[in-house]
């Protein structure tokens, strides 16, 4: 099924001037990118991005950081790209991510993590909307 999912180049990639390398594997992964730009989240918008977490202990830290630097968020489209995106990342703690995912390349810890990727249909559309609208997404 072809579907779509969202990409977040968080603020510790952005700032190691790793996009290009990041987006060139996504794209030789054969995930297609849709729709794509740089900002700059508030704490305030990091916090509503992130509310799923917002009673987790490692919240207050994780918005802090979302929101320390620009990110490049993107809209990634093809079959299977829930799936084929998060296991392009790698485990969400670097220290497990498997040989070849963007997070063993490039992870600093598992807050620095480098990226973020839907885990779900229902929640690609909620982040997809959070910060496109449907006249930004091409294809
Ligand atoms: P989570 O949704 O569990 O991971 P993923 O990004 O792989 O979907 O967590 C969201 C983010 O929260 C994660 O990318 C980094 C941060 N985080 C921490 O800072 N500490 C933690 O112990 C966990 C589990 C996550």
């Amino acid at each position: 099924m072809v579907e779509r999912t969202l990409s977040i180049i968080k603020p510790d990639a952005v700032q190691r001037n790793l996009v290009g390398e990041i987006l060139t594997m996504i794209q030789k992964a054969g995930l297609k990118i849709v729709a794509l730009k740089m900002l700059y989240l508030t704490k305030k918008q990091a916090e509503g991005f992130y509310k799923v977490h917002q009673d987790k202990p490692f919240f207050d830290s994780l918005t802090d950081f979302m929101s320390s630097g620009p990110i490049v968020v993107s809209v990634l489209e093809g079959e299977n790209a829930i799936e084929n995106y998060r296991k392009l990342m790698g485990a969400t703690n670097p220290e497990n991510a498997e040989e070849g995912t963007i997070r063993k390349k490039f992870a600093l810890d598992i807050e620095k993590n480098s990226v973020h990727g839907s885990d779900s249909i229902e929640n690609a559309k909620t982040e997809i909307a959070y910060f496109f609208n449907e006249l930004e997404i091409v294809g």
